[in-house]
């Protein structure tokens, strides 16, 4: 049996941090930041408010969506690059918070494709036997931003989306998961100091390797090559048309990225649910916290067919398509 989203939820902090502020703080515009990247404002932590904080307001709401128990879960993935600690897991965090007494739970690492990965780890446990799987991609963000970084510190934003998955009897589930990685390109996005390369130190941190180091423009056009890639190969491997699709949900990077996938694809943008306007890249949750509003707002029903498809950091592409 494969894995079905039996609900979603998400969640996102409460400071809105609009372009206006940013306009503020380094050499940019709202203009600029909304004509190259369609974001107008990102949510942002209070300070104390921590990756798990978020994950399990999103794990709560998807929980009490799918009329699951957390004692019934066997398994918590959290796919975040920004949890409360390197130890011990943030996905451990929130099982204590859940009271998800019987689930394994770890972490999974993958950055902004990082949720389409676990739903596929997540899948493969729902086929091997399990019977409840809670996904989350939660995120902090900012706490990785270079607030003088003018190209990077416009993009991100905090917040968390989680689904359950459950067995499915029939056609309705995870119909496949396709992913990839290619190390040779780690260099476009990445976060040099913090780990075993260069442990944390105060020269470190007074390079500021501590935050993230992004090849924006090269990052965009590996992106648009990849996404259109993938979907393809999603498409192919159902032996559906685009036309098929009833929703696309991609990772909310960038409205210009998003565009120029769709028009290869020649998906109409009413099919495309977009966000970015309001919460910016909020890598691992991006996904899931788009996919939650569509559920929430009427767009997904029973029986629709969606696609879902990320980008990021390593660097990893993936899709996914559901019929819900
Ligand atoms: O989840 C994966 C995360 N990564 C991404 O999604 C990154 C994908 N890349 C992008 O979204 C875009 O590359 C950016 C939005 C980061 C940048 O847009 P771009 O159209 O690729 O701009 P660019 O880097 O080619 O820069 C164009 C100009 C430059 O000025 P000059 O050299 O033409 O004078 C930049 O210095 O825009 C300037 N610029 C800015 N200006 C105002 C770069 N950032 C800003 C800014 N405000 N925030």
């Amino acid at each position: 049996m494969r894995g079905r989203i039996a609900g979603t939820g998400s969640y996102v902090p409460e400071r809105v941090l609009t372009n206006a502020e940013l306009e503020r703080m380094v050499a940019t515009s709202d203009t600029w930041i909304f004509e190259r990247t369609g974001i107008r404002e990102r949510r942002i932590a209070a300070p104390g408010e921590t990756c798990s904080d978020l994950g399990t307001r999103a794990a709560e709401r998807a929980l009490e969506a799918a009329g699951v128990a957390a004692a019934d879960l066997d398994l918590i993935l959290v796919a975040t690059c920004t949890g409360d600690a390197p130890l011990p897991s943030t996905a451990c965090l929130i099982q204590q918070r859940l009271g998800a007494v019987r689930a394994a739970a770890c972490d999974l690492s993958a950055a902004c494709c990082g949720f389409v990965y676990a739903l596929g780890v997540g899948d493969a446990f729902v086929k091997t036997g399990s019977r409840h799987v809670l996904v989350i991609g939660a995120e902090v963000m900012s706490m990785l931003m270079d607030w003088t970084d003018r190209g990077t510190c416009i993009l991100f934003g905090d917040g968390a989306g989680a689904v359950v998955l459950s067995p499915s009897e029939g056609e309705r589930g995870i119909l496949s998961s396709h992913l990839h990685s290619d190390g040779n390109l780690w260099d476009l996005i990445c976060v040099p100091g913090g780990g075993s390369r260069i442990p944390p130190s105060e020269k470190m941190l007074a390079e500021g390797l501590q935050y993230m180091k992004m090849k924006g423009n090269e990052t965009f056009k590996v992106a648009v090559k990849t996404l259109e890639e993938v979907a393809r190969e999603a498409l192919s491997a159902n032996q559906l048309a685009v036309e098929d699709l009833d929703l696309y949900v991609p990772h909310q990077a960038n409205l210009r990225i998003i565009t120029a996938v769709a028009e290869r694809l020649g998906l109409p943008m009413e099919k495309v649910v977009l966000n970015m306007d309001r919460y910016g890249n909020t890598s691992a949750a991006s996904i899931p916290l788009a996919l939650d509003e569509a559920v929430r707002g009427g767009r997904v029903k029973a029986g629709s067919l969606v696609m879902i498809e990320a980008f990021g950091s390593g660097l990893t592409w993936a899709s996914a398509v559901i019929r819900w």
